[in-house]
């Protein structure tokens, strides 16, 4: 098979849908593998790396898109990559479609096949391919939050940590699955006083047995996170029900609410974020300001961290990429229900609920548009 890797063109985004070992990986198996020139930079990742890994460098998107049988990226195709993509081409990468009706329609014209990397499941019922990003942007999140505190990024100017005789910062992370157990650890670490809110009392359960009496855990209801909210310094939104548009836990008025100057990191804007208030941004602008409250709402936060996410990424999509390109998407899809899951549209139909739902369109099964029924 011949795989095709772009160069991201999201702003300030830096991964790369391969790293140098899994184009050896591939080559090593017989495929064929073309790279955009410079699409590895941001991550240092040479194109002499990649042509010693097996790979061909191509000068640009255009000739990926029109040879490659399956295209391999990280974020979700720009308006004129869907119009590159081709009838009956394979594209693997995160998609968040479920926000994003003008991507599902052009997706479906395209006549391709999307897999998307959030949707793909294992026999545990987590999500394998969406836990690398996660956990990185879970782990980012405390960061980019108490610099987002400090005065001059518009915030009230306090320390998470507090200082001797001074209390430290309270934060609230809204969700408590990959990315928000792994924001509360980190901003446990940074000295900050941590609040956990999600609806599984089991989440609860293991978040409690893992830090014990230091993490307060609370269970989501509108009238606690109302509470909670209004002495909170920095709010961390992680919820996700998976595929679907994000949970809307807070309201504008739940926002003014909160102390001027406090901050809403909306780790959810991927999937439309869980506030009223938050619109997706950039890492060129990656903060606004609504009701005295600094907003944080970038949708690719790992991005800033390329190299290890490229690398963290790679090391669970690769077995999945190697299936589909060793046997071919219909055996690979016929044999493996958990990467069938992560089959978003396959020429035309729309084949996840939850993507129908949000957008009012036909949703069509997987194994009925495969024929395995
Ligand atoms: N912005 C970015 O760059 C970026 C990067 C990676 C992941 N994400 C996003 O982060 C989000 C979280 O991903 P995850 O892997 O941690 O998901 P997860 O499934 O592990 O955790 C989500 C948690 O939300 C909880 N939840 C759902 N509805 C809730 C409600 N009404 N009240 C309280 N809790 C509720 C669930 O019980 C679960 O524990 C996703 O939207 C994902 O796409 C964003």
């Amino acid at each position: 098979m011949l795989i095709g890797v772009p160069k991201e063109s999201k702003v300030h985004e830096y991964r790369i849908g391969l790293v140098p070992m899994s184009v050896s990986e591939l080559t090593y198996a017989g495929h064929e593998v073309i790279v955009e020139t410079g699409a590895g930079c941001g991550a240092g990742l040479t194109d002499e790396c990649y042509i010693k890994a097996g790979a061909r460098i191509a000068s640009g998107a255009d000739e990926i898109f029109s040879k490659a049988d399956m295209i391999i990226k990280v974020k979700e195709p720009l308006a004129d990559e869907c119009k590159k993509l081709r009838e009956g081409q394979v594209l693997f990468t995160y998609l968040h479609l479920a926000p994003d009706e003008a991507q599902t329609r052009a997706l479906l014209e395209s006549g391709a096949i999307c897999i998307a990397y959030e949707t793909v499941t294992n026999p545990q019922g987590s999500l394998p391919l969406l836990t690398p990003m996660s956990e990185i942007a879970g782990r980012l999140s405390p960061q980019v939050g108490s610099v987002a505190l400090q005065k001059n990024s518009g915030g009230s100017g306090i320390l998470l940590a507090g200082a001797l005789g001074v209390p430290a910062a309270d934060v609230v992370v809204l969700g408590g699955g990959v990315a928000g157990s792994n924001a509360a650890m980190i901003a446990l670490g940074m000295g900050a006083s941590v609040t956990v809110v999600d609806c599984s009392a089991m989440v609860l359960a293991s978040l409690s047995s893992r830090f014990g009496p230091r993490l307060r855990t609370i269970f989501s209801t509108h009238e606690g996170i109302a509470k909670i909210i209004q002495n909170a310094d920095l709010v961390i939104g992680t919820v996700l029900i998976p595929g679907a548009t994000a949970p809307r836990l807070l309201t504008a008025d739940m926002i003014r609410s909160m102390k001027d100057g406090a901050v809403f990191v909306d780790v959810s804007i991927d999937q439309g974020g869980c506030s009223e208030t938050s619109r997706a941004t950039t890492y060129s602008d990656p903060t606004y300001i609504v009701d005295g409250v600094v907003h944080y709402c970038v949708s690719n936060m790992p991005g800033a961290v390329a190299r290890t996410s490229a690398f963290s990424l790679n090391n669970m999509t690769l077995p999945f990429i190697k299936a589909l390109a060793d046997k071919g998407y219909l055996q690979a899809f016929a044999e493996d229900p958990f990467l069938r899951k992560g089959l978003n549209v396959y020429r035309g139909d729309l084949t996840i609920e939850a993507v129908a739902f949000a957008h009012g369109l036909d949703y069509t099964s997987a194994e009925m548009s495969l024929g395995l029924n």
